[in-house]
C-alpha cells in the first residue's frame, strides 16, 4: 500500500469514542477540509452545523434510529446543502457537492488522528422531517448527513474495497 494513500485508506467508520473534547482548532480544520472539496462551478452549496453541546447531540441521536453512537461522541457536525446556492438550483449538484465535503471531513479527522463515522440522512424523508422540524430549517436548506467524530476508542484496520471486476477499460463490454 502506497505510504502516499495511507491516510484514505486509514480511514475507517469509528463509532467509538474516549470522553476527550475535539479542540477548536481541530474542528476549524475540519470545516476548512469540507470547504476545500470541489464542488460544480465553485457554488459552495454546504453549509454546516457544528454541534458541540451534548444535549443537542442526545436529542438528535433519538431523533434518528442509526444515531445512537452521536450520543457517546464529542462532536457531531451536519453537512446541509442550500438548493438555492446549488449550481442550476439542482439537487444532484447539491448532493455530489456535499458528499465531497462529507468525504474531507472524514478525511481530515482522520489526518488528526481523529475518528469519525457518517450517519445518514438523506434520502430518508422520515429523517428529513425531524432534523427539518427541529432546527428549523428553512425550505430551501437540506439536511444531508451528520458526522460523529472524537478522539477514538477501537482501532479498525486500513483497507481497501478493491474490486477488480468493478473496472472497465475504456468500454463497458
Ligand atoms: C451515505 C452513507 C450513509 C451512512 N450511514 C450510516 C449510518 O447511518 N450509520 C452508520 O453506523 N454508518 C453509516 N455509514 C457508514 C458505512 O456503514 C461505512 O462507511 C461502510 O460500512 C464502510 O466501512 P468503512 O467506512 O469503515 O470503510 C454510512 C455511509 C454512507 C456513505
Amino acid at each position: 500500500m502506497s505510504k502516499e494513500l495511507e491516510l484514505i485508506f486509514k480511514r475507517r467508520s469509528i463509532r467509538k469514542y474516549t470522553g476527550e473534547k475535539v479542540s477548536a482548532e481541530m474542528v476549524e480544520n475540519l470545516l476548512k477540509a469540507a470547504m476545500a472539496a470541489p464542488s460544480a462551478c465553485a457554488k459552495d452549496p454546504f453549509r454546516f452545523i457544528v454541534m458541540d453541546d451534548p444535549a443537542v447531540r442526545a436529542t438528535i441521536a433519538e431523533l434518528l434510529p442509526n444515531g445512537p453512537f452521536l450520543k457517546d461522541a464529542p462532536l457531531g457536525i451536519m453537512v446541509l446543502g442550500d438548493l438555492d446556492a446549488a449550481h442550476m438550483n439542482n439537487e444532484s449538484y447539491l448532493l455530489q457537492d456535499c458528499s465531497a465535503a462529507v468525504e474531507n471531513i472524514l478525511l481530515a479527522a482522520e489526518a488528526q488522528g481523529l475518528g469519525a463515522c457518517l450517519l445518514g440522512v438523506h434520502p430518508r424523508q422520515e429523517r428529513i422531517v425531524k432534523i427539518r422540524e427541529y432546527f428549523k430549517l428553512p425550505e430551501h436548506i437540506l439536511p444531508i448527513s451528520i458526522i460523529a467524530v472524537g478522539h477514538p476508542a477501537e482501532h479498525k484496520e486500513p483497507r481497501s474495497r478493491f474490486n477488480p471486476d468493478y473496472v472497465k477499460y475504456n468500454t463497458w463490454e
